[in-house]
């Protein structure tokens, strides 16, 4: 039995992760392809709590920008041992809903941590893993933090100022641009053409699986 794929959908608040995740599962759904969904940060008992952590508003004292980095990590950790790895050498594929490139572009991009410092922390928590291809939805901070705002209750990092997502955003692109297994899709467009490019993408990418 051949091991699972893993893809990852990426982007910034208001991108519309969400609907795109449906597209793949649809397209998997047509092929017969077996899978489960992750989220990160959480995805296991124990990272949904970090989640809960590092989302909250409610805390009684500020929440550094290492212990984010270090929760956004612990989380990760927990999921790749007790749910990716096991259903990727199970044979089924994986959709997760963010992985590493977001912390390099919000704790790399956003709070400034250099790519020396993600690089280590990253090899560490991840020994090489990676995943097989990413889908990044490009938007515009500014029209995704106001469809974020449309949606109401923002989140501790949804709080931050646009400068934040701003670099955030710019490391996104960054990163996309260097890395041929990042797909950037430009989410600003209508939603049946975002939807048309992310179904072309991952049936390229399911079609060159058969071929190989
Ligand atoms: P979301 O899954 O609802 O988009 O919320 C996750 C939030 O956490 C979002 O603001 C992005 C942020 N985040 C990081 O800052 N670093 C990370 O590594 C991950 C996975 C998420």
């Amino acid at each position: 039995m051949s091991t699972g794929k893993f893809i990852v959908i990426e982007g910034m608040e208001g991108a519309g992760k969400s609907s795109a995740i449906g597209v793949i599962e649809r397209i998997l759904n047509q092929h017969g392809i077996e899978y489960i969904n992750t989220r990160e940060p959480g995805g296991t008992p124990l990272a949904e709590s970090l989640r809960d952590m590092v989302k909250s508003v409610e805390h009684k004292e500020t929440l550094t920008v290492e212990t984010e980095l270090l929760l956004m990590y612990a989380s990760r950790s927990q999921l790749l041992a007790n749910k990716i790895l096991p259903a990727l050498t199970a044979g089924k594929w994986v959709i997760g809903d963010r992985h590493d490139l977001s912390s390099r572009a919000y704790q790399g991009g956003g709070r400034g941590f250099d790519e020396a410092v993600m690089g280590t922390i990253s090899d560490i928590t991840l020994k090489g893993f990676r995943p097989d291809i990413t889908l990044y939805l490009d938007i515009d901070p500014h029209i995704g933090l106001s469809r974020a705002q449309a949606r109401g209750d923002l989140d501790r990092i949804e709080l931050e100022k646009m400068e934040f997502f701003i670099r955030v955003h710019n490391k996104y692109r960054e990163l996309a641009e260097q890395d041929e297994s990042i797909i950037t899709v430009d989410a600003a467009q209508v939603m049946p053409k975002v939807h048309l490019d992310i179904e072309k993408a991952v049936n390229e990418f399911i079609a060159k699986i058969d071929l190989d």
